[in-house]
């Protein structure tokens, strides 16, 4: 059990529509769940990333904003804290963390044969690194999605050596995702990035952390890995950084902010090169595209991610989440993750075919039961019909709904779960060749959503 850690000064009502309107309303978005109009949503759990609720401390924060062009108070604030939180002294400002990611790929990706090794990178890493040319490897550790097994986050570190020696030179760095938000939010463990980091040293290449949950992650260490139950979660995120050459981070998941992000590492000529590349793409490189306002509040954000009370209540409720979702049936991505619960949709509704879509079928079915907004995270719809995963990822924002709004959805869970035989899945009205899950119009295969 858990008790929020906070108390709620500022609200924003939900309007809850009836399960009529909302099939209405599913039929008009061409039951495409992104073009749902927000006001007709009650929760979103769509996304994690810049969806946290503020602080007083950070919203007191925000007025200390100096929005000076260059060397501006709030840049030499964030520049020391995150210096600080890294315990590296360049830093790069970025507007979001796919900034950061365009500027690594131009300076490290020089031909077509080059090659990115990860634990698996996110969607936004891969388009970046491949559009610079790159090929990227995903190296998980095996696992069944539903095994219990701690730290399914890693990286192989077997393969990525075997395939090190075979092909040392066209390797350009090796990108652990912290955690690993594309393999259900599983954290990675302290053990792997210190031998990742040596395996990156000893072939002379850059060990990349996208950091963007390593508060989350460094509690899961805390929790879980021998030896670190000593160290406050602020010491093993300072100890995971010290391990790379180069940590980046999106200020919009463990730094509680919408918008912004950095780059930092002890390598002055990798500084050099992506600040010169940051002016261009980014902003002045003081601001990185940030508001002074954006970077006062980021700063007390990754302080306040860290609060071990915080990181406790964040992982409980999602376990809770989870365990209801369990409770009731549903199949899904063990253990539970920092940030999000994914359902295997493949095994929940495993009658209904891979071209008639079952993630986007329970996320439908879903929003008509409850009014919830989630989306699939690896899928057919995302990714065509070679995409062997069919996952629904419920990502939480920090600190916006309470312990009743998850009892909501949980009920909705049970009717959905007593029904599920009657979802038949949708076909394709029309949708463009890419990114289709953002368009895509459906038409369910029964006249009605549940057919009975
Ligand atoms: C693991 C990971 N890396 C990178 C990104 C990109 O971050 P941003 O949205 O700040 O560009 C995300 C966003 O969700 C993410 O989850």
């Amino acid at each position: 059990m858990f008790t929020e850690p906070f108390r709620i000064k500022t609200i924003e009502p939900i309007v809850f529509l009836t399960r009529r309107q909302r099939l209405k309303v599913l039929a008009e978005a061409g039951y495409n769940i992104f073009k749902v109009p927000g006001d007709k949503i009650a929760f979103d759990f769509l996304t994690d990333s810049g969806t946290g609720a503020l602080s007083k401390y950070q919203l007191a924060a925000s007025g200390m904003g100096d929005e000076a062009y260059s060397e501006s108070e709030s840049w030499l604030r964030f520049k020391k804290a995150i210096q600080k939180l890294s315990g590296k002294k360049e830093i790069i400002p970025v507007h979001q963390a796919r900034g950061a990611e365009k500027l690594l790929a131009e300076v490290l990706v020089s031909s077509p044969g080059d090659f990115i090794l990860s634990n698996t990178l996110y969607d936004t890493t891969r388009g970046n690194f491949e559009s610079a040319g790159a090929n990227c490897l995903d190296f998980l550790v095996q696992g069944e999605l539903s095994s219990w097994k701690k730290f399914k986050g890693n990286l192989d570190l077997k393969k990525a050596e075997k395939f090190l020696r075979q092909n040392n030179s066209s390797v350009k760095a090796i990108v652990l995702t912290l955690t690993n938000n594309t393999n259900g939010g599983q954290p990675v463990s302290y053990e792997n990035v210190f031998a990742a980091s040596k395996l990156a040293a000893s072939r002379n290449i850059p060990l990349i952390l996208d950091a963007c949950r390593i508060s989350e992650n460094g509690f899961f260490i805390k929790k879980l890995e021998k030896g670190f139950e000593r160290f406050s979660v602020q010491e093993i995120i300072k100890k995971l950084c010290g391990l790379a050459d180069v940590v980046y981070m999106s200020a919009k998941k463990d730094g509680l902010s919408d918008a912004g992000g950095f780059l930092s590492t002890n390598n002055k000529s990798i500084a050099a090169n992506l600040r010169r590349l940051a002016n261009f793409y980014e902003g002045y490189p003081t601001s990185g595209g940030m508001s002074g306002k954006t970077m006062e509040s980021a700063i007390r954000g990754f302080e306040e991610t860290a609060h071990e009370d915080y990181l406790d209540y964040r992982v409980s409720q999602v376990a809770y989440l989870h365990s209801g979702l369990a409770k009731i049936g549903f199949s899904l991505v063990n253990p539970p993750g920092g940030h999000a619960v994914y359902i295997d949709a493949a095994k929940t509704l495993a009658h209904v075919k891979k071209n008639n879509f079952p993630a986007q079928t329970l996320i439908v079915a879903f929003y008509a039961e409850a009014g919830m907004r989630c989306s699939e995270m690896a899928g057919s719809l995302t990714r065509g019909m070679n995409e062997p995963l069919e996952l629904v990822r419920l990502a939480i924002p920090r600190r916006v709904y309470t312990k009743s709004h998850i009892e909501s959805v949980l009920e909705a869970g049970l009717r959905i779960w007593k029904q599920r035989k009657n979802l038949r899945g949708f076909t394709i009205v029309q949708a463009p060749k890419h990114l289709r899950q953002f368009s895509a119009v459906l038409k369910p295969l029964t006249p009605s959503l549940f057919y009975n």
